[in-house]
């Protein structure tokens, strides 16, 4: 076991999680303060508030003052910029980027799309989602020469479209080329750029999808056909991401790797007929 904890250990790092106060970020996050980085949490606080978050992590992790929040609107350079900024103050200067904001709004066939609604998803998932913070980050690593790590979140529907859900389809597809794309224009500054694709996790913004009365434990005729298809016979849960979240960020552990985006997903993707 000599040199495991080398390489994973994040001690001395310091990575900035959006959307952390989301299910997946969170548990992104979770697996970040374990490995022993300082973490900062970015969100837009409307419906989950990025203190309340902090503090929840405070009290399932040891972590302490290790992990702070920075209340930001990802989708805008100027608010970004500051927040980076506020990060270094707060908890160190950071070169992990989670890019955990994004989601779906409506369901509904693609012959009655709402344009605005349309626009509104491909902003949430690629300029909040990954655009404007890995931008910003990347030209400060850049100046600094100090190199870095970008995981982005992908999803099942950027390998096979989801029915009803266009926009997300389309933006989450985009995911894994932006994925590539800025990896290899960022290789030169020895930042990485990788992603993962979550199979189903109970987020905020697709519970009332997948699940009909939690109580019982009864799913949606959707969520009940996630099931079906997904091999392992469950949802994702949250300590399913924390490992491959900590090997991506490691750069003793993948430190060779970029442009790839690694599927977490109970083997849904292996399904055929
Ligand atoms: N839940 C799943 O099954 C699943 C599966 C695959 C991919 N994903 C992806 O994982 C990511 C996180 O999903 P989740 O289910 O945990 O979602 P979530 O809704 O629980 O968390 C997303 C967070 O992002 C925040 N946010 C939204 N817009 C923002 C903005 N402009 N600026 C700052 N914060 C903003 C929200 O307030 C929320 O706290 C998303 O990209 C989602 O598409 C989720």
């Amino acid at each position: 076991m000599q040199g495991l904890e080398q390489l994973f250990s994040l001690e001395g790092k310091t990575a900035i999680v959006t959307g952390g106060a989301g299910v997946i970020p969170g548990a992104m996050a979770q697996g970040l303060l374990k490995a022993g980085a300082s973490v900062c949490l970015w969100g837009r606080g409307r419906s989950h508030p990025i203190p309340e978050a902090v503090e929840g992590l405070r009290r399932q992790t040891d972590a302490g003052e290790r992990i702070q929040g920075v209340t930001v609107d990802t989708g805008d350079d100027g608010a970004v910029s500051e927040a980076f900024a506020e990060t270094e103050r707060l908890v160190g200067y950071p070169t992990i980027l989670v890019n955990g904001v994004g989601g779906n709004i409506g369901k509904r066939p693609f012959t009655e799309i709402d344009n605005d609604e349309f626009e509104q998803v491909l902003r949430l998932n690629l300029l909040a989602g990954l655009v404007v913070p890995s931008k910003i980050c990347a030209n400060a690593w850049k100046e600094r020469q100090s190199g870095g790590s970008i995981i982005n979140i992908a999803s099942m529907s950027s390998y096979t479209p989801l029915s009803g859900v266009d926009a997300y389809t389309a933006a989450k597809t985009a995911v894994l080329n932006l994925t590539v794309s800025s990896a290899r224009e960022l290789a030169p500054h020895g930042i990485r750029v990788n992603g993962i694709s979550p199979g189903f996790f109970i987020g905020y913004q697709n519970k009332a999808l997948l699940i009909a009365d939690e109580d019982k434990g009864e799913l949606t005729p959707r969520g009940r056909q996630v099931i079906d298809r997904t091999p392992f016979g469950r949802f994702g849960r949250a300590a399913d991401l924390e490992g491959v979240t900590v090997f991506l960020a490691s750069d003793a552990a993948s430190g060779f790797i970029t442009g790839v985006t690694i599927p977490v997903d109970g083997g849904f993707l292996t399904h055929n007929i």
